[in-house]
């Protein structure tokens, strides 16, 4: 049998005065493509730090794959929250995904022809192997979420972990992305962590949602964890759950709290 993906045993994450997880216990198992939600500041960015080795003091077991948690581990691929492209210069998507492999983990030891063939990998599986020959400066924010995911999948990881990719793009490439992350994790069999604001992009595709707040971290189908007593307890205050067609808001009095808790934060997005 795998190991499964992602297991907390009473992990407790700090940062400051502040206690993200509180005694948390999950397990992630492997080919799951989970949706990470939760208000701001909930903890989502610190979690997937977590898995990468780059939170001290973490308390209680926390394994990926099988193993504790190590800096630099190559079956992760990491998309960091607010990544996004440069197109100040004419480079080319192929370009641009190259630069990846000068990273730390690849350095310069790998041959120039498996760099290559690896690169025609990832972009064949976005299905950007095109789209890679054009200039940046031409194309679309779902285009380039495509070749940011390329990038992530260079080392051919079995787990990813994508912070907020949908954030400033508009909902027909919010949708795309979803898709297309959805897509690749099926065919690749690999374990997908999704951050995201907001459930309704996620709901066709993930398997379970894992979501975060006030120290606690629920994980389950939809139907398990978006429910009133389950998120006031993570909201810390009294949410209700309406259900509008296939779409799912979470209210608190009047006010739609993923919407409104994350408002001021695409203008900031650079
Ligand atoms: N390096 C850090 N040191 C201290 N506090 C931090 C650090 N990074 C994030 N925080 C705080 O930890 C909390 C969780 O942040 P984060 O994981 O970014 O939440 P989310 O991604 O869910 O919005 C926030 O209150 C944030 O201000
Ligand atoms: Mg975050």
């Amino acid at each position: 049998m795998t190991n499964p993906a992602i297991e907390l045993d009473g992990v407790t994450l700090e940062l400051g005065p502040r206690r993200l997880l509180d005694t948390a216990s999950f397990t992630v198992n492997n080919g799951e493509f989970i949706g990470v939600l939760g208000p701001n500041g909930a903890g989502k960015t610190t979690l997937m730090r977590a898995l990468l080795g780059l939170v001290p003091n973490v308390r209680g077991t926390l394994r990926v794959l099988g193993r504790p948690v190590t800096h630099g581990n190559a079956l992760i691929g990491y998309m960091p929250q607010g990544r996004s492209i440069s197109t100040a210069h004419r480079l080319s998507g192929r370009n641009f995904v190259t630069c990846a492999v000068d990273g730390h983990r690849w350095g310069v030891t790998l041959a120039r022809s498996r760099i290559r063939r690896a690169m025609d990998h990832a972009l064949a599986i976005v299905d950007a192997s095109d789209l890679a020959n054009r200039p940046l400066t031409e194309l679309s924010g779902g285009e380039r979420q495509r070749l940011l995911l390329a990038q992530c999948l260079l080392g051919q990881p079995q787990l990813l972990l994508l912070d907020e990719p949908l954030i400033s793009l508009d909902p027909n490439h919010q949708a795309s992305v979803v898709e297309l992350v959805r897509r690749v994790q099926r065919q690749l069999g690999i374990t997908v962590l999704f951050s995201a604001h907001e459930l309704n992009p996620l709901l066709n595709a993930i398997d379970r949602v894992l979501y975060l707040g006030n120290g606690y971290a629920a994980l389950g189908t939809v139907d398990e964890v978006i429910t009133p007593s389950i998120l006031s307890r993570l909201y810390g205050s009294p949410i209700d759950v309406m259900q509008l067609g296939k779409r799912i808001f979470v209210m608190s009095g009047s006010i739609e709290v993923e919407k409104h808790d994350h408002a001021h934060e695409a203008d900031h997005q650079l």
